[in-house]
C-alpha cells in the first residue's frame, strides 16, 4: 500500500503482466542458460512456458506491443510474484513478491534520478530505518573491457563473478579474454571506489559525468543519503548505465533489498531501442528487514466502525455506513448482530480509531454518538454533520 502510494506521488501508473510467458521472452536476452534457473517447462500444446523470474522483460514488451504511442516518458509501477528455481534459504525463495518501476524515456541523469529517488523514498516511507543506497555505472566496467576486445558473452560472465565478489575467479578469466594485468588491477580499483559524491572527483570520462549529474540531481530532491559505488555489477546482464542496490544490514547473507539500473531491451521484442531505467523491491525481505527492525508493520486499520443498538436502527447503520465509505473513510459495520460492548471489543480488535453508536435516544435529538476508540471519551455529533466530522477528525490524529 505505502510502496504503490509512493509510486502514484511519483507519478508512476500501475500496469499487470501475465505470470506465465513464452520462455524466449526471457532467454533473448540472457541466452539459453537461464532456462536453468527459471521454471520452464512445456504445456499441452508443446508450447515453451516460463513462469515469469521478473517483470522487466514482460513491461517492456507490452510498452513495445502496446504503449509506444503514449507520450514519454512512460513511468509504470507493477507488483506480483515472480518465480525463480534457486535453492532456497532464508530472504531466497523460489516464489516471492516484487514490486518494481520502469521508467521508459531519454537517456539522461533525471530519468534514473527519478527511479532511484522513487526506491529511496519508498524505503523511506515503509519505515525501514537502516538500509544503504549504493550507484555505480556499469558502463565503465564494460567500456574498459570492449576496449581489450572482450565480447559481450564473456563480458557477461566476468561481470557476474565481480557481482559475487569472487575476484580470483573474475581475476581468471579476465586473463583468458586478453586483458593485461594493468587493466585488471584499474578494473580492480575501480570496483574498489566508494563513498559519498565526493570518491568522483578527478575521475574523467563521460560514464562518470553522467553518474555526476545524477547525484545532483538526487541532492536537488534533497536526498544527500545515497552513496557511490562503482563495485556494483548486478547480476543479471542487460544494464548499461547507471546501476544501484538497496541494502537492508540486518538481513544477514541476502541483504539486498532491491536492485535496479538502466539498459535498453525493446529492440529484442521488435521495437525501436528505448532508454529505460528502474527497479525492483523484494518484496518478502523488505518485510524481514522490517520485522528485524521492530517496525509495526500491521495492515492500516479502520478508520470507522458502526454499531447499530438495535435491529430497527439497522437501516440507518448501513445507510450511514455506506456514505461514510463514499466519502474514502475505511467504515465497517457490525454484521454479526452483537451487543454494543461485544461490537466494541471487536472494533478495537480491528484498530479502528473511531465507533459510531446509532442509538434511538441520540437520533431523537437528531444526534449520533461518536466515540474515540483509544481515550474513549464519547461526544455526540448532528446526523448531517457526522460524516464531515469524521473526515475532519481522522485527518486531525492521522497528522498529528
Ligand atoms: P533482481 O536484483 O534480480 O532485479 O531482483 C530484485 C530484487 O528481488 C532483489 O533485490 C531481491 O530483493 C528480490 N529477489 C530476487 N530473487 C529473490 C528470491 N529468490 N527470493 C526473494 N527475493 C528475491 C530484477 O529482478 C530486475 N528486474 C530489477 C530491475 C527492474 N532492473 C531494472 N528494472
Amino acid at each position: 500500500m505505502m510502496m504503490r502510494r509512493t509510486a502514484l506521488r511519483f507519478g508512476f501508473r500501475e500496469v499487470a503482466t501475465p505470470i506465465f510467458e513464452h520462455t524466449e521472452l526471457f532467454t533473448l536476452k540472457s541466452g539459453p542458460a537461464i532456462v536453468e534457473e527459471i521454471y520452464a517447462f512445456q504445456d499441452k500444446g508443446g508450447r515453451e512456458i516460463a513462469l515469469r523470474p521478473e517483470l522487466t522483460a514482460p513491461v517492456i514488451r507490452f510498452f513495445v506491443n502496446e504503449l509506444t504511442n503514449f507520450p514519454r516518458p512512460l513511468k509504470l509501477f507493477y507488483a506480483g510474484p515472480c518465480f525463480r528455481y534457486e535453492r532456497p534459504q532464508s530472504g531466497r525463495y523460489r516464489e516471492f513478491y516484487q514490486f518494481g518501476a520502469e521508467l521508459i524515456g531519454n537517456k539522461n541523469p533525471e530519468s534514473d534520478a527519478e527511479v532511484i529517488g522513487l526506491a529511496a523514498s519508498i524505503m523511506r516511507a515503509i519505515g525501514l530505518d537502516q538500509y544503504h543506497i549504493r550507484v555505480g555505472h556499469i558502463g565503465i566496467l564494460r567500456d574498459r573491457m570492449s576496449d581489450h576486445g572482450v565480447d559481450d558473452g564473456s563480458c557477461a560472465k566476468i561481470l557476474q563473478k565481480l557481482d559475487k565478489k569472487m575476484y580470483e575467479e573474475a581475476r581468471s578469466m579476465m586473463e583468458e579474454a586478453g586483458i593485461p594485468d594493468h587493466a585488471i588491477e584499474e578494473m580492480f580499483g575501480i570496483t574498489q571506489v566508494r563513498g559519498d559524491v565526493s570518491v568522483l572527483e578527478g575521475m574523467e570520462g563521460e560514464d562518470i559525468d553522467y553518474l555526476k549529474g545524477v547525484f545532483q540531481v538526487l541532492e536537488w530532491y534533497g536526498m544527500d543519503d545515497i552513496e557511490v559505488d562503482l563495485g556494483v555489477v548486478r547480476g543479471l546482464d542487460y544494464y548499461t548505465g547507471i546501476v544501484f542496490e538497496v541494502e537492508a544490514p540486518s538481513l544477514g547473507a541476502e541483504k539486498q533489498v532491491c536492485g535496479g539500473g538502466s539498459y535498453s531491451l525493446s529492440e529484442l521484442f521488435g521495437g525501436e531501442p528505448t532508454f529505460s531505467t528502474g527497479f525492483a523491491i523484494g518484496f518478502d525481505r523488505v518485510l524481514m528487514a522490517l520485522d528485524k527492525e521492530g517496525v509495526d508493520n500491521e495492515p492500516e486499520g479502520l478508520d470507522v466502525f458502526v454499531v447499530p443498538v438495535d435491529d430497527d436502527l439497522r437501516s440507518l447503520a448501513f445507510q450511514l455506513t455506506a456514505r461514510l465509505r463514499e466519502s474514502g473513510l475505511a467504515t465497517d459495520v457490525d454484521l454479526m448482530r452483537r451487543s454494543i460492548g461485544k461490537s466494541f471489543k471487536y472494533a478495537d480488535s480491528m484498530g479502528a480509531r473511531f465507533a459510531v453508536v446509532v442509538g434511538q435516544r441520540e437520533l431523537d435529538q437528531g444526534s449520533i454518538s461518536v466515540r474515540d476508540m483509544r481515550s474513549g471519551e464519547q461526544r455526540l455529533v448532528s446526523l448531517d454533520e457526522v460524516v464531515g466530522h469524521l473526515l475532519e477528525e481522522t485527518r486531525r490524529v492521522s497528522s498529528s
